[in-house]
């Protein structure tokens, strides 16, 4: 099976977590769109849920599969997000961002009572870093929050260049919040709390992908099958 059809058995399997009456929060991304579109099918057939969605994309998908949408001031709280993830560690830390969602996937987990991380097998891995790590910041001041976060690259031990995320089209990638993402292409993070830390305290800096302490189970599909991991 290709890497897109393990994406879709770790996706149908999130299902199975899913039951009646929950408020879910809707992943961004290849394999999060997998989930989007096999709920909606369970929607077209009855089942009674709504969902939060985590980027504008994901907005388009749920409302094309006819899944009802709130927001976070209709509800007070999620009962479960399913999402996918740019690498997952052993104990679940995760990088996420690579679609560029990070901000509301972050804001969306931590409002659900568990998150579910949903990836074909290439995102396990034994130590975070080897996929740039997105960080979304304003574009005011940018090269002074450049500037700051490669200090805290360095006093969190790490070392890499910096980039700014560009389109196909050569221009800055902008997210939905009106944000840019620079990419820290660290190869290791061997500490990601403390990067975290240093990270979260920058001005200028609105949020990072290094989700920690966020994510409950991982389904992850691969060659020889499905698996489940639990924090
Ligand atoms: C988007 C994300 C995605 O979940 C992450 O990039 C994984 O995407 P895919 O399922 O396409 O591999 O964090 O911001």
């Amino acid at each position: 099976m290709d890497a897109d059809g393990l994406k879709r058995e770790a996706a149908a399997r999130a299902l199975e977590f899913v039951t009646t009456g929950m408020r879910l929060g809707l992943g961004t991304g290849s394999t999060a769109k997998h989930f989007v579109a096999l709920l909606g099918e369970r929607v077209r057939d009855g089942l009674d849920v709504v969902g939060v969605p985590t980027s504008e994309t994901t907005r388009l998908d749920a409302e094309a599969a006819g899944i009802p949408l709130v927001t976070l001031e209709e509800v007070d709280a999620l009962d479960l997000t399913v999402d996918g993830a740019d690498e997952i560690a052993p104990d679940l830390s995760v990088i996420k961002g690579g679609g560029g969602a990070l901000l509301r996937e972050k804001i969306v987990a931590a409002a659900s009572a568990r998150m579910v991380v949903i990836a074909d097998e290439s995102k396990w891995v034994p130590t975070l870093g080897r996929f740039p790590l997105p960080v979304e910041v304003v574009p005011f001041g940018l090269g002074a929050t450049r500037r700051a976060i490669e200090a805290a690259i360095a006093e969190a031990g790490c070392a890499g260049p910096v980039a700014l995320r560009q389109t196909r089209e050569g221009h800055a990638f902008v997210t939905d919040g009106g944000h840019l993402i620079l990419d820290l292409a660290l190869g290791r993070i061997a500490e990601p709390a403390r990067l975290a830390e240093k990270l979260a305290a920058i001005p200028g800096v609105v949020e990072h992908g290094l989700f920690i302490g966020l994510v409950r189970t991982a389904i992850i599909a691969g060659s020889s099958g499905l698996r489940l991991e639990e924090a």
